[in-house]
Parts: C-alpha cells; structure tokens; sequence
C-alpha cells in the first residue's frame, strides 16, 4: 500500500513506520532536484503556516521560512516571548486559535508533552523543531545527508559522542534502529539515554536487522565507525551550572583526529550545529576563560577536515522539512 501522511503531525520519527521515512527522505531528494535545477514547486499556494519558537534557532526557522516560501506558502514567525502562549493563554487555547488561522504549525520549546498538546488541540499537523526529548526533522536531514555521502543506511556503523541522552542522542538512537543502521552511544554512563527508551530502541532495531550498543570505551566504541557525530555538551535550556561537570564528563569523548583515525578510513563527521569547535563566539569565548578549554564537543581540525560534511547536512534540513509540510500538507 502506498505512503499517504495528509494531516499527520511529525513529533517524533518513533510515530513512523521506516517505509513512511523512506518516503519522506525519496520526496526530499525529488525537492532537492527541483531546488538545485530552479524548477518552481508552489505546490501549496494559498495556505499558511506559523513558526512558534520558544527557544532560539538558525537552522531550523530559516528551513521552515525557505521551504515555506519555496512551496508558495504565508509564514508567520512568531520568536521567543512574542506571542501570549504560556504566559497569558494555555497551549491548549493557542493550539485552538492558531488552527483556526494557519494550515500547519511549526514548534519549538521545552518538553515533548508541550507539543503533543498543541497537536491534540490545533486540529491541523503540527511540526516539533525540537524539544528537549526529541529532533525528528533533524533526523531526516541526518539520514539523507548519510546516504548521499556513504551510498547506504542500512548496516552503517553509526558512532554518537557525548550527551548521549539530550534530544540528539535520543532522535538518533530513534533514527538509526528505524533504518537498519548499527547504534552505538559511546558517552559516560552518567550520559546515557533513559532505559526504556534503549529498550525500545533495541526492539525495534532487531526488527530492521540492526543493533544498539551503549559504551564508556572510546577505542572500542569508535573502531570500524562510518559515521561520527557529536553535538554541544550543555543544551539550550540547561542551566549554566552544569558546563563544569559536564565538560568533566564529557572531555574524553572530544570528537579529535584520533577519534576520527580510529574509525573507517571513509569515515564522515556529522554534527546537528551549532557547534563549539572554537573561541569565535562570546559562549565559547567565555568556556575558554573559565575552563582553560578552546575547543569542545569537537577539535576545529576536524570540524573543517574534508571527512566534516556538517553544512551539506544543514543544507538538507531545508529540503527535508520542504518534503514534511508537503507530505502533512498536499
Ligand atoms: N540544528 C539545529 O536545529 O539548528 P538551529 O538550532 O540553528 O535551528
Ligand atoms: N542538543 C542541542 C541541539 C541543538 C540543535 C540543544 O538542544 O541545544
């Protein structure tokens, strides 16, 4: 039977079936042919969506913005502390005048339950641009990027260094048991996702044929990978109190040249952005002072090696957010 999304929200890729991803990640090689050619594609003309964000974004609203615009439609952004919601009006009421106004509802904020409300409220599908639990349009841009680079998905050694239970680690431990990729969260224990996610994680990787490792040993963990990935070791949200233990915890799983030299010769690294890989920002600037440290979650040789292909996956979360609204939308 075929793929039909019509009215889906997309909260988290373990809502969807692999067949349904595939198609979400064919649909967005055919938006990144005709983007990449100039063949207009204002297949959603006359509708309109809004970008509620509750935390801070380059990425994610610029895609959103983009492709919104690419596919013919009004976009509304709404930034942090512009609009009533949570202060003056509960989700639930927001969720209700926003679907009455707009096809299609962009999210970003804090936790995973938030944006589950104003889906069951909005009554037209709403997006998660990232919660504290999950990243699922990250995901999609993830997984093309993997295959463009390395021809394939399923058996791909996936690596994931640090915070291995922030909404990175999770999505990703997510992603690659959907789509037959081998998991390995290689993180201090302190930094591994809950359990029983990994459980149902581990089920459904036996289900496509793969496997989820959990590790505290670099060497091992990162031996024969074909995909490197790391993200910020303090995520939006956190409180500053934390960067001490966490760059504690977390310095020996740097992502350096001889993390990179242990794996696969073809290795890739990949990394969601934005990223700490030097002093060029007023945080990094600050960690440096503080903590005697000039580059974090990843060495800035590695970050601009020719194994770093970390602004083609930016690239692709446009397209692959073009190919969700499509999808939810048409
Ligand atoms: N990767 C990502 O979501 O980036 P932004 O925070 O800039 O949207
Ligand atoms: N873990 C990061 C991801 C940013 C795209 C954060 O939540 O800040």
């Amino acid at each position: 039977m075929g793929v039909n999304l019509r009215g889906r929200n997309f909260l988290k890729l373990l809502d969807f079936t692999p067949a349904e991803i595939r198609y979400l990640l064919d649909l967005s090689k055919n938006f990144k042919d005709l983007k990449r050619t100039g063949t207009p594609h204002r297949y959603l003309e006359g509708k309109n969506i809004v970008l509620l964000f509750e935390k801070t974004s380059t990425r994610t609203r610029c895609s959103f913005e983009v492709a919104g615009m690419d596919l013919g439609m009004g976009v509304t952004y709404l930034d942090p502390g512009s609009s009533q919601m949570g202060k003056k009006e509960s989700i639930a009421d927001t969720a209700r005048v926003l679907g009455r106004m707009y096809d299609g509802i962009e999210y970003r904020g804090f936790s995973q339950e938030l944006v589950t409300e104003l889906a069951n409220y909005a009554g037209i599908p709403v997006w998660n641009g990232l919660t504290d639990q999950f990243h699922p349009t990250q995901m999609l841009a993830d997984l093309l990027t993997i295959e463009e680079k390395l021809g394939y998905l399923k058996g791909v050694n996936f690596v994931y260094m640090g915070d291995a239970r922030n909404n990175m680690g999770n999505s990703l431990m997510v992603a690659c048991a959907k789509m037959g990729l081998n998991f390995t969260a290689c993180a201090p224990k302190e930094l591994w996702p809950a359990e029983d996610l990994v459980k149902e994680c581990k089920k459904i990787a036996k289900e496509n044929g793969c496997t989820v490792t959990l590790t505290e040993d670099v060497k091992k963990g990162t031996k024969n990978a074909d995909v490197i990935y790391t993200d910020i070791w303090v995520s939006m949200g956190e409180p500053d109190s934390v960067w001490a233990e966490r760059i504690k915890l977390l310095k020996p799983y740097q992502v350096n040249k001889a993390v990179m030299d242990n794996a696969k010769d073809t290795a890739i690294f990949m990394h969601c952005l934005p990223s700490f890989h030097d002093t060029k920002t007023t945080i990094g600037a600050e960690i440096a002072k503080k903590f005697k440290i000039k580059e974090m979650e990843v060495t800035d040789e590695v970050f601009e090696s020719k194994k770093s292909v970390v602004f083609d996956e930016a690239e692709n979360r446009m397209h692959t957010i073009k190919a969700v609204m499509y999808a939810t939308l048409k």
